[in-house]
């Protein structure tokens, strides 16, 4: 059988992994897990509460809006002005989506389509690379440095590749899609770097398509910065907001997309006929976080700060010195020397300290083929259990100094 649309997919090597956790799961070893970027930290209470309280309304079974209630718009447009200082209409400027991944697929519904092209760097989260083709477009991929390793400044290297990009496409693209602090590098920018981002798509009138999902993990300080604080942003950008890191809601599959009025009314229009909006109690319990729980993503980023000193100052020790990413939640490690040399790609890397060491991280390779090179840690582990993991890894890699 023929499946057009998906035919073209990689095969997804995060299940190689998978299959190993199992299995060293079954015979009875105690894996660390920096696999998947699924947060363990609870969601907040007042949410959980609303959620239970507004579940047993029989009001809220019916169909909601697909587009959001207008007081969950008031809540993201009312985050945006106190974090971001950006004002947002909660009625032209915002539509809620079914989580990032979901507003991200469908908004490339809306934008592309067959024989046009979308630049996304790699590596990249899978959606990102994928996307564009579910609309039936190209990918046209960028290098996306690693700010530890390369020692140049990313927001640099991205821009030069877009410009070659850009030189070289046949094609126009419509579309750049990018993200920061970004999954899985953790390169992270300044308003500088999205001041000259906006001036080129308004020179070149594209689209970007900003996934903000690290919006509200920069550390030591670092407010990673909206595309949206940039003047005449509105006219060519649009930017995804989650709950699922910032208040650690994953499971609840709670976004927006927000920006520019044309695309969010095309997104609008597509949602209306694809679903009727995400549960109801679960858009009422996420206007209680965002209203009552507000400060509750400044809790989170400091358990995964701790979490990614810990991660740093472990590897450092054992001779796998990464440098400590200013925001996200991942640590993006390049393959040892030793290893490297030895001619060991991310995959076969992933699956030795899985093997040896008990210790699941992703393989870069799975992220594009510009990550293979690397493996990434999410920070979803607590500080005694990534203790636990650096004595592991310190048996497992006698070769590293
Ligand atoms: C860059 C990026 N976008 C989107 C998501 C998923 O967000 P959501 O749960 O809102 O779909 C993730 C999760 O890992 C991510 O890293």
């Amino acid at each position: 059988m023929e499946f057009r649309r998906i035919n073209g997919l990689p095969p997804y090597v995060f299940a190689q992994i998978n299959g190993l956790k199992a299995q060293a799961r079954a015979e009875g070893r105690d894996v660390v897990d920096f696999g998947f970027g699924n947060p363990d930290l609870p969601s907040p209470e007042l949410a959980v509460e609303k959620l239970a309280e507004a579940a047993h309304n029989p009001k809220n079974h019916r169909y909601s809006a697909s587009r959001g209630l207008p007081n969950l718009r008031l809540a993201m447009a009312t985050r945006y002005k106190k974090v971001f200082d950006v004002d947002l209409d909660p009625d032209t400027e915002i539509v809620t989506t079914i989580g990032a991944k979901e507003g991200l697929t469908h908004l490339m519904w809306v934008l592309l389509g067959p024989g046009d092209t979308a630049i996304v760097p790699t590596p990249s989260y899978p959606i990102h690379l994928a996307g564009p083709g579910f609309a039936g477009a190209t990918v046209i991929t960028i290098p996306m440095s690693d700010p530890g390793t390369s020692g140049r400044d990313p927001g640099d290297d991205f821009l030069v590749g877009l410009q070659a990009a850009w030189a070289k496409a046949v094609v126009k693209p419509r579309v750049i899609i990018c993200s920061f602090p970004h999954n899985p590098t953790s390169a992270s920018v300044d308003l500088a770097f999205m001041e000259r981002l906006v001036a080129f798509a308004l020179e070149h009138e594209v689209i970007v398509c900003h996934d903000f999902a690290y919006a509200d993990l920069g550390f030591d300080g670092y407010q990673p910065p909206s595309i949206l604080q940039v003047p005449r942003s509105k006219e060519c950008c649009v930017e995804l907001y989650t709950l699922t890191k910032s208040f650690s809601m994953a499971g609840w599959r709670v976004g927006f997309m927000v920006g520019n009025t044309e695309v969010v009314a095309a997104l609008t229009k597509l949602k209306s006929y694809l679903d009727y909006g995400t549960f109801q109690p679960v858009q009422i319990a996420a206007i209680v976080a965002m209203n009552e729980a507000s400060t509750y993503p400044d809790e989170l980023r400091t358990i995964y700060q701790s979490r990614r000193d810990v991660l740093i100052e472990g590897l450092a020790r054992i001779g796998w010195p990464v440098v400590a990413p200013k925001g996200s939640m991942f640590i993006w490690a390049p393959i040892p020397e030793p290893y490297a040399a030895r001619g060991l790609r991310s995959l076969d890397f992933s699956t030795h300290l899985i093997n040896v060491a008990s210790v699941a991280t992703s393989p870069g390779v799975g992220f594009g083929d510009g990550g293979d090179g690397h493996v990434r840690f999410a920070l979803i582990e607590n500080e005694l259990r990534t203790h636990q993991a650096i004595r592991n890894l310190r048996r497992a890699l006698p070769e590293l100094s």
